[in-house]
């Protein structure tokens, strides 16, 4: 079984009645980002391990994410772990297209969210671990760049080596991927850099966030005489 119908049977109906930011005030009657935090705060305390953090990504490091995934170039974004949407929204609001952007979640409460609060958007409820086989069947073609908020740090590294090499696939030799990190070193372990043939770079420190944070960017190695594919 997989994790995301497990998810499904413990979702309770007290996330379900927290609305969008966008609706205004929540059925509980917190203002919308008070909403967001307390939905994202609820998650992480039933699923810590999958949720990763205990509150949505503050904006200045959703900003600079979502600057660099703008200034790679043109072609399709997908975004891995939307949760409550701060780097979907930055993402939109650097100016990417509602037509380049697909956003995958695997917490049936957040996919019901973001899809309320994105209409326009294609959002997908699936899990990471099987990325291939969701951008086939929604037909999501070479992707430019992958951001990436995924907690993967800690998971065991046959899970993470899936989700990587499968992102990297779909990028193909050109394309980025974006992940953050709150420490100092890369979040893309050292021994998965020299398995898939990744080079990291730190792109930028976001001093105005709290914490302070690294946005990296990894690609694969060109080696000399190979061409892009
Ligand atoms: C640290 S939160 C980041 C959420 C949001 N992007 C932000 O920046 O606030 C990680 C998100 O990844 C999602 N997630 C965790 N494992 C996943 C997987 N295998 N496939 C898809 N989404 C996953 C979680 O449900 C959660 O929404």
């Amino acid at each position: 079984m997989s994790d995301a119908s497990a998810c499904e049977r413990t979702a309770s109906p007290i996330d379900l009645s927290i609305r969008s930011p966008r609706e205004g005030r929540s059925g509980n009657g917190l203002p919308g980002p008070l909403a967001e935090a307390a939905l994202f705060f609820g998650a992480w305390l039933r699923h810590p391990a999958n949720i990763g953090a205990i509150m949505p990504t503050r904006a200045p490091l959703a900003r600079a994410m979502g600057d660099e995934a703008a200034s790679d170039g043109t072609g399709s974004i997908v975004e891995l772990g939307g949760g409550t949407g701060p780097l979907t929204r930055a993402l939109l609001a650097s100016g990417i297209s509602h037509d380049r952007l697909t956003v995958i979640e695997r917490n049936p409460v957040f996919h019901r969210f973001l899809v309320r609060q994105f209409p326009n958007l294609r959002i997908l409820h699936a899990d990471a671990e099987e990325l291939t086989e969701a951008l086939t069947r929604h037909q999501v073609g070479r992707v430019r760049t992958i951001v990436s908020s995924l907690p993967r740090v800690g998971w065991p590294l046959a899970r993470q080596r899936s989700i990587l090499s499968q992102s990297f696939a779909a990028l193909g030799s050109e394309g980025g991927f974006l992940e953050f990190s709150y420490g100092p070193v890369s979040p893309v372990p050292c021994i998965l850099l020299r398995e898939l043939g990744l080079v990291a770079r730190r792109l930028k420190r976001v001093w105005g966030n709290f914490p302070p944070a690294t946005v990296w960017g990894y690609r694969r190695q060109l080696i000399a005489g190979n061409g892009p594919s």
